[in-house]
């Protein structure tokens, strides 16, 4: 759903007969460029988008958290904050729950809570649903707990809640985008020192827009493929002698070749370009603007295709089809195996682009795609 934050508020008050201390909001993502590199101590431009979810909480004076969400107000989720352990929480709640646990396991305590959750960020697209419920929950116990984390460490909680709780061996780019994200700008984040930098992303000023194209094919990083990919980049780093493949070169590639079979070399192949590419889309963010980064983001997209092998006949359609009705760029974006792909667009262009692509899937016999566009937005906090 999409409350306002009074409207929530009101719903809290209702669902738990006192009114909330209260209401954070964080955003879920976009990845303009630099995928799974984060857990290569790589580089990535992500931006915090205009689809975010808000958390209503009130302190409780004992140690058990209820949640819930405005989707099944009725299904209560209640846990004893001592009685948290990876694993013991199932479905979406071991999101919030997750943070919770990874607070007290950083060392920082926090009180027991009610938490009403609402989320505009679709599940399941590729956007970060789960960080954006994570980053939230995270920025409400902090100021509730007076722990005074600062946005990094707020980072290490949901990426901790994330890799121990749910189960999925993720990086911190969701997290830092969410939580680091400004209007207006992408954030360049180096998954190494942590250092980031806000690059200026004005799309409306150069008439453009970015349009997401979620394909409907649902993905979980819990399973399956993104540890698999995850195990050959480590497998790739270990055999080349580096501590992580942000340390190798375009230029060392061809040694590469000679040293890991043919799998792994493309794998690693696809995180050094990567990394270039996410340099070199910073360079043009500054130089020419967005319009030029056509280029990049169709070497990025069949560089996941070929090498990475984490697309899919959808992700390839909407992006193909994309380009092919006009778009300037189009490449999946996240974790990959499903979820969405991005196009850049100019503005004239987005309903014929949007047209042509939703045109495809039909005639492949897909489920329709959901397309809209998307802003660069502000990052977590309190909103009311
Ligand atoms: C998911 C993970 C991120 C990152 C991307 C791929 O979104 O949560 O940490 O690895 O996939 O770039």
């Amino acid at each position: 759903m999409t409350l306002t934050p009074l409207q929530l508020a009101a719903a809290f008050t209702e669902r738990f007969g006192a009114e909330p201390s209260g209401i954070w909001s964080a955003p879920g993502r976009v990845n303009l460029i630099g995928e799974h590199t984060d857990y290569n101590d790589g580089f990535v431009l992500p931006f915090a988008i205009n689809h975010s979810t808000m958390v209503a909480a009130r302190p409780r004076a004992d140690r058990s958290v209820r949640v819930c969400s405005t989707l099944t107000p009725d299904d209560v989720v209640l846990s004893d904050l001592d009685a948290l352990t990876p694993g013991s929480v199932k479905g979406w709640a071991a999101y919030p729950l997750g943070v919770l646990w990874a607070m007290e396991r950083a060392g920082y305590s926090t009180p027991g809570l009610d938490l009403l959750v609402d989320s505009s960020v679709p599940v399941g697209a590729g956007l970060s649903s789960s960080a954006a419920i994570e980053c939230a929950v995270a920025v409400a116990a902090n100021d509730l707990s007076e722990s005074n984390l600062s946005l990094t460490e707020l980072v290490a909680i949901g990426q901790l809640a994330e890799n121990e709780m749910v189960g999925a061996p993720t990086g911190i780019m969701d997290q830092s985008a969410s939580l680091l994200g400004e209007a207006g700008h992408a954030v360049f984040l180096d998954c190494r020192s942590r250092e980031s930098r806000l690059v200026p992303l004005d799309l409306e000023g150069a008439g453009l827009e970015l349009l997401v194209m979620d394909t409907r094919v649902s993905h979980s990083h819990a399973t399956g493929g993104y540890a698999a990919r995850r195990r050959s980049c480590e497998l790739g780093a270990e055999l080349m002698g580096v501590a992580a493949l942000r340390d190798l070169s375009v230029g060392d590639l061809a040694e590469a070749a000679g040293v890991l079979d043919e799998e792994t070399f493309r794998r690693v192949r696809h995180i050094v370009t990567e990394n270039a590419r996410v340099q070199d889309a910073v360079d043009v963010l500054s130089g020419k603007g967005p319009a030029a980064l056509g280029k990049l983001m169709a070497t990025s997209h069949a560089s996941m295709r070929d090498d990475f092998e984490i697309s899919c006949a959808e992700l390839d359609t909407a992006v193909d089809t994309a380009v092919s009705a006009g778009a300037i760029g189009a490449r999946m974006t996240g974790g990959g195996f499903g979820g969405a792909a991005i196009a850049l667009v100019r503005s004239a262009d987005s309903a014929a682009v949007t047209d042509a692509v939703a045109r495809a899937f039909a005639e492949a016999g897909f489920t329709a795609p959901v397309i809209f566009p998307v802003l660069p937005a502000s990052g977590a906090g309190r909103v009311a």
